[in-house]
């Protein structure tokens, strides 16, 4: 959980049990992983790991005022600076992911919108 530890704050407590909770849950519904094989596994991989507390497995969960996934307008471009900045509630994730995976999670957020 270290994702939060940067961040600091009261909120910190609250954030992480909310996240272990909610990954949890995602990985006890969704059973098995299946191979990371190829770049989308590694981006949904990341996705499941670092984004669902707050985006939801489909992207539409909204929590601590994250926006909905699903319908957001970023260009790729946007979301891979988005990641790596963070926002106000959402942690900047330069530190924590790798180049290579930031570009994979960007890559999955076509799929959540794809998915209505
Ligand atoms: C702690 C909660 C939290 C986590 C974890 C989180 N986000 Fe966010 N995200 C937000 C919030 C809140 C915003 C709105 C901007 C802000 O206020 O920070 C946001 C905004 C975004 C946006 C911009 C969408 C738009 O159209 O405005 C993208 C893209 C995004 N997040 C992707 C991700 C990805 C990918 C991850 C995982 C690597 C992630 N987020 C993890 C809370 C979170």
């Amino acid at each position: 959980m270290a994702v939060f530890a940067f961040r600091g704050g009261p909120r910190l407590v609250l954030m992480q049990s909310l996240f272990i909770g909610l990954v949890s849950i995602v990985l006890l519904s969704c059973g098995s992983f299946g191979s990371q094989s190829d770049g989308t596994d590694l981006g949904k991989q990341v996705y499941k790991t670092y984004c669902v507390a707050c985006h939801g497995p489909d992207g539409k969960l909204m929590l601590n005022d994250a926006p909905n996934l699903s319908v957001s307008k970023m260009s790729m471009e946007e979301r891979v600076e988005n990641i790596r900045k963070g926002g106000s509630m959402m942690p900047a994730f330069a530190e924590v992911l790798s180049e290579e995976q930031i570009q994979a999670v960007a890559g999955y957020l076509e799929q959540l919108k794809e998915q209505n």
